[in-house]
């Protein structure tokens, strides 16, 4: 009975499949066992200079439940897996977060081989010896059991190893690689989220410093999202102190930016093709729902989360809050604070992160975000205050009688409160930073159009300066 329903939902997209007009007026781009490239699309010149016109929603499936990574060896059963690709970091595969992994696999008789040599904060290098590995084993599907850095490499690894053929910066954002679109098929990838957190589990991101530059970049394609994240609030509670903290401002920083940042009908162009759409649209009124509500979690749940471990209400909530805020950002984009970080945690000098157990200086990602986000919002809050004083508001501030012009101080002080009560270091000096080091980060931020361009208002290089220099120092 079941499979009569699957049969003919199958039949119906395929015909609508068949029959929907590929031009981006009309249509989306389904892609049911069809050539990979259309065989018609308007090819308007005129979608170069218009704005954009439409928005898209992309996510993850998400599982959501205590224990529920016990589930995983049936998922691969499911899907018809022979050989699975698992991947993780050094720390996490000595914890039960990965015994609990192992043992539904195991029961499950998935065959499959672990992958743990992923770098904390990875980069080109690292990918690569991941991608490597991918290639070498001949998978058909792959399992990311980690933070950010474990499911952005597997990601990686994936793409490159669906795509055997394809040079590493192909698909790596413009103006760092070739940006090219993903057209062909990658295997299913099963994320499970280890930190609360990126949001990585339901976004077609995966972002590494690339070392010749030394600043982020990353390859950004709704293809590559994983097929699953299966959120299981268990493994949040061995996070250490700094990880949650560090990956908490960075669920606040993604529900923030994204709520903030351009309308998606004010960007510009608008794609001629709808496989050209990008992930990070402009905020939008679907994005908007996921962001408020993973800051009205934040406002709750995060200083709490990281105040007593043991809470397991809190961390979990936040666990929660990381996906709402994925589903956000990964639609809507995120803008300056992201975008300024990118050279902040590629410059890195001597920062020795507390709780990282990493083998080299990392300026961690949520860190390297939030250090700038009193300084980007005051920038940011005139072009939209209303949306700048109703996130205040929802982050806890007391907007009552506050004028529109004031929206920028009263964001910027709801952040340094945050960044104030959860012990965040007092500004990138603190990080080790000098002002000598302002036009490096000035140029490291120049490459990051694809996020700094969603920010509600332009920036010129003295407008960026102006920033890292007020972030130098944030009490
Ligand atoms: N793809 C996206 O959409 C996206 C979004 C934001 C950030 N990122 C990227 O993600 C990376 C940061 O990821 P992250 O903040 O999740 O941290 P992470 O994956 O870098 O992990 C940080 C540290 O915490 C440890 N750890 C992780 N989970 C743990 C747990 N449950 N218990 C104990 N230790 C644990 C790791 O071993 C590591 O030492 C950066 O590279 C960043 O650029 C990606
Ligand atoms: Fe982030």
């Amino acid at each position: 009975m079941a499979s009569g329903v699957q049969a003919n939902i199958l039949r119906l997209l395929q015909d609508v499949g068949k029959a929907a007009c590929r031009c981006p007026a009309h249509s989306q781009a389904f892609r049911l066992n069809q050539p990979t490239t259309p065989k018609h699309v308007c090819s308007s010149t005129e979608a170069a200079t218009q704005p954009e016109y439409a928005f898209e929603m992309a996510c993850s499936n998400i599982r959501y439940g205590k224990g529920v990574t016990q589930e995983v060896g049936m998922d691969f059963n499911n899907l018809g897996a022979k050989k699975v690709c698992v991947m993780t970091d050094k720390i996490i595969a000595s914890l039960p977060i990965m015994t609990a992994v192992l043992e539904s696999l195991q029961r499950h008789h998935v065959s499959h081989d672990v992958f743990q040599n992923v770098r904390v904060e990875p980069t080109d290098v690292s990918f690569k010896e991941a991608i490597a590995f991918a290639k070498a084993g001949n998978y058909d599907a792959f399992l990311a059991v980690g933070g950010g850095s474990v499911m952005d490499t597997c990601k990686a690894a994936n793409l490159y190893a669906s795509n055997p053929d394809a040079d590493f910066l192909d698909f790596v954002n413009a103006p760092v690689g070739k940006g090219m679109p993903v057209r062909g098929e990658v295997k299913p990838l099963l994320a499970v989220p280890t930190t609360a957190g990126t949001g990585s589990e339901t976004t077609g991101v995966a972002i590494f410093d690339y070392m010749p530059l030394r600043a982020k970049t990353g390859i950004g394609s709704r293809a590559i999202r994983p097929l699953l994240g299966i959120v299981d609030p268990l493994h949040v509670m061995h996070m250490p102190t700094n990880v949650a903290t560090y990956s908490g401002f960075d669920v606040l920083c993604h529900a923030l930016e994204s709520y903030t940042a351009i309308d998606y009908d004010k960007r510009t162009p608008r794609p001629s093709n709808p496989i050209e759409r990008p992930a990070y649209q402009g905020s939008n009124p679907i994005s908007d729902i996921w962001s408020l509500q993973s800051m009205r979690v934040i406002k709750k749940y995060f200083t709490r989360s990281v105040k007593d471990p043991e809470d397991f209400e809190a961390r979990s909530a936040m666990h929660l809050a990381s996906v709402f805020a994925g589903v956000g950002f990964g639609n809507a984009g995120v803008h300056l604070c992201h975008g300024m970080s990118y050279p902040i945690a590629g410059m890195v000098k001597n920062f020795q992160a507390k709780d990282y157990t990493t083998d080299h200086p990392i300026v961690p990602h949520g860190l390297s975000v939030v250090m700038t986000a009193p300084a980007v919002f005051q920038f940011t809050a005139p072009m939209c205050p209303e949306r700048h004083l109703e996130a205040a508001e929802v982050l806890g501030a007391d907007i009552t009688n506050v004028r529109k012009e004031d929206a920028g101080k009263v964001v910027a002080d709801v952040m340094r409160e945050y960044m104030y009560e959860l012990d965040i270091d007092d500004g990138l000096m603190a990080l080790g930073y000098t002002k000598d080091d302002i036009p490096d980060l000035v140029k490291g931020t120049l490459p990051q159009k694809r996020v700094t361009k969603l920010a509600p208002r332009e920036q010129t290089e003295g407008d960026l300066a102006m920033m890292f220099e007020q972030s130098m120092k944030v009490y």
